[in-house]
């Protein structure tokens, strides 16, 4: 079931989030001179801050467990951490984990980030997309396992789908989230969306 997402009431973000947004900032550039790893653009850090903190304060999220499929640099997790969300990511690039790891030690931000795919084993099927250029990588440790939850045990879920690859990331969470649970994806120039998964019905509008 597709939501609005709520207009915060606050005018701006928590300082420390803001904080957090401009040392990631900070740091993009330089992550991206020394490789470009396959895939990674990071979303719109305070468009999605601003959507947690509506999410936040209209108390949608049955919760407060948080996971960024696909985290990058790790921002989305360490905003939802700054606005009381009990937060992880999952991302397949090894070297990107590490930039994470690094930026939530120096802000002083206790987020779990594994190295694997969010991807859950079974969950495979759901992947197969003719897509000339996709962001999603096959295989891979899986990354719920590391971290030592379920994918049903989130309340939400964050991800940024590359064009051509939203429907595997509804499938996987229509199939793995536990009912309820709200799934925020970031879709570039179109925006945010909202969704919540209803028990026995699908993610879809
Ligand atoms: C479009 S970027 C978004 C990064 C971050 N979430 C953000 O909003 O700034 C997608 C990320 O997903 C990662 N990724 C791709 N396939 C994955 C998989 N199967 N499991 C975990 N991460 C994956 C990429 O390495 C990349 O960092």
């Amino acid at each position: 079931m597709d939501l609005p997402i709520p207009e915060p009431r606050e005018a701006t973000l928590p300082a420390r989030v803001l904080v957090l947004i401009e040392e990631a900032e900070r740091r993009v550039p330089a992550i991206l001179e020394k490789r470009t790893p396959p895939g990674f653009v990071c979303s719109e850090f305070e468009r999605v801050g601003r959507a947690i903190q509506g999410i936040v304060e209209a108390n949608l999220a049955a919760g407060n467990a948080c996971c960024e499929w696909g985290s990058g640099l790790g921002v989305v997790a360490l905003m939802a951490a700054c606005q009381g969300f009990h937060a992880c990511g999952i991302e397949i690039d090894s070297g990107l984990v590490d930039e994470a790891n690094a930026l939530a030690e120096d802000l002083g931000l206790d987020v779990e980030f594994a190295c694997g795919t969010f991807v859950p084993e079974g969950g495979e099927d759901l992947t197969d997309v003719p897509q000339e250029f996709g962001w999603l990588s096959a295989g891979g440790a899986c990354g719920h396992e590391i971290l030592g939850v379920d994918p049903e045990e989130f309340d939400l879920v964050f991800a940024y789908p590359w064009p051509g690859e939203e429907q595997v990331i509804e499938d996987l969470f229509e199939r793995y989230a536990g009912d309820s649970a709200l799934l925020l994806t970031f879709h570039g120039m179109e925006g945010l969306r909202l969704r919540r998964k209803i028990a026995g019905g699908a993610a879809r509008p």
